[in-house]
This record gives C-alpha cells, structure tokens and sequence, in this order.
C-alpha cells in the first residue's frame, strides 16, 4: 500500500467503512458530496501523490461515507492533461483507490454536446469514447500489461444498471460517445462539425485517460457526462468555462439521483 492508501485505511477502519465503489465527479458536480451520509474527509494536499486540484469548480478531496446506506468513497476534483501535460497524472490516486479495494469506478464529468437533440442539463452515460488526443496514459510503461484491451472498457452490466437506475429516477439516460481532446482551448466549430463526422455525441477534455488507467488496473468502469452546453459553433454562442460551473449542477442534479439509485443497487 503506498502511503496515502495507508492514512485512507487507517480512517476507513475506524469507521469500519469497506468501499468497494469510487466515483469521480467532474467540474461544477462537487454538490454530489453533500450527499453522503457520515462522510470523512481528506483533502488532496494531505495525499502524497493525489494531485493539487488546478481547476477552479474542483475541489480537491476525497470523501469516504454512504450513499444510499452503502459505503462508497468519492473524489471531488481530478487532474486534466492540460493542466501539466501529464496524461498519467491520475495514476497514483487510480492505484490507491485498487489498494483499498474498490473494484468498481464510475467516473463522471462535463462535456459540450455535438448533438442537436442532447441539449444542455442531459445526462449521457458514455457507451464509448475515441481518445482523439492521440495522448496515453501508459506510454513509458514498461510492463506487457501496457497493451490493454479496450473492447469493453465500459462494462455492459454496470451500463445496464447505471440505465436501471434512471428508468428508477424518471430520468432519460441516452448512450454515446464521448471524443477526448486535451484541451484546455475549447474546440473550433470545424472541430465539432468533424467529431460528429467521426462519430461522437460528446467531447471534453477528461476521464479517457482514467478510463485506460482503470482496465489497466483491473477495475470495472462506468461513466457518465452532465451535458453543459451545445459544441462550438451550433449556438453561434462563444464557449467558457463559466458557462460549465453554472450549467454542471443543472445536468448533476439528475445524476445525483441517477447515482443515488445506482450504488444502492451496485455497492
Ligand atoms: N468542450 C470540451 N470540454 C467541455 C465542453 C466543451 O464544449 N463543455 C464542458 N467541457
């Protein structure tokens, strides 16, 4: 175990909580917190190796409690490639996380729709993505274990459930792709016009590099992302992020139920 593993377990016993579910919220989710019930919390800086949370909207902490009565542990805040150009970065609270015996992940995030008919305050769950940032996580690993299969990086029961769930919550759950570009520039209207030429419903700049960490850690993954505005170019509207703070918690209140629903059937 390394040493943030061991201070998270040392709590996690004291309170006699055993996730084996995490979450990751993505900008402007952080409220999902407020949730969880006997909530213990460490904030990143207190983490060796958990990276200092850059992005404004991302808090930076790591929340072990219950959700729905079931114990879960939820990282509020990650880091982006654009952020140090390190597309790795998420590695060693993705390998703390295995440590402790989460076996399941379900990231989320904020991204632009490239869809007419996937408006602002959806919710998609990723039914697959294209790493269009031709960056990878693994790139330096040494070990054969670097040639994951990403055929199923989604689980196909853990996207039943996550439907199982919103069909519970009254809440539209559609599939799509989600298109990773590094950011931290937003697309340019061509850019958008080509992500759905190649087949994406969604783009943004996180969770793919995470998603190649977790299969090569071995966990299963689910994700989602809280839809905060149209691709550039559709409204004719220029794109910020202020737009994503303030648009996220519209989409996270959906999801909030959606994941309530979720890890009381899964955890
Ligand atoms: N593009 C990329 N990332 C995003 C967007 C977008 O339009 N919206 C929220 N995150």
């Amino acid at each position: 175990m390394n040493e943030a593993a061991n201070l998270i377990a040392a709590r996690l016993e004291e309170t006699k909580l055993a996730p084996k579910v995490a979450i990751v919220l993505g900008s402007g989710l952080g409220p999902l917190v407020d949730s969880i019930e006997d909530a213990v919390r460490f904030s990143y800086a207190d983490l060796p190796g958990f990276p200092p949370s850059g992005v404004s909207g991302h808090a930076g902490e790591l929340v072990a409690g219950r959700l729905s009565g079931k114990p879960v542990l939820v990282l509020s805040g990650r880091a982006h490639y654009y952020e140090h150009g390190n597309a790795a970065a998420m590695r060693p609270v993705l390998e703390t996380l295995k440590s402790l015996g989460i076996d399941t992940l379900i990231l989320t995030n904020a991204a632009g729709s490239v869809r007419e008919d996937l408006a602002p305050g959806s919710v998609m769950l990723i039914d697959d993505h294209i790493n269009y940032s031709g960056l990878n996580p693994l790139i330096g690993e040494p070990s054969d274990a670097r040639f994951v299969g990403m055929t199923s990086a989604y689980d196909s029961g853990l996207k039943q459930a996550f439907e199982a769930a919103a069909l519970k919550a009254g809440e539209a759950l559609p599939r799509g792709v989600y298109m990773w570009f590094s950011g931290p520039s937003f697309e340019t209207p061509a850019e958008i016009r080509m992500a759905r030429v190649l087949g994406a419903d969604a783009v943004g700049m996180s969770t793919v590099p995470e998603v190649i960490l977790a299969r090569f850690l071995g966990l299963r993954i689910a994700a989602c992302s809280v839809i905060t505005n149209f691709g550039a170019g559709m409204t004719g509207a220029e794109l910020s992020h202020q737009e994503t703070k303030d648009m996220a918690p519209i989409g996270g209140r959906r999801l909030q139920a959606i994941l309530k629903n979720l890890v009381g059937e899964i955890a």
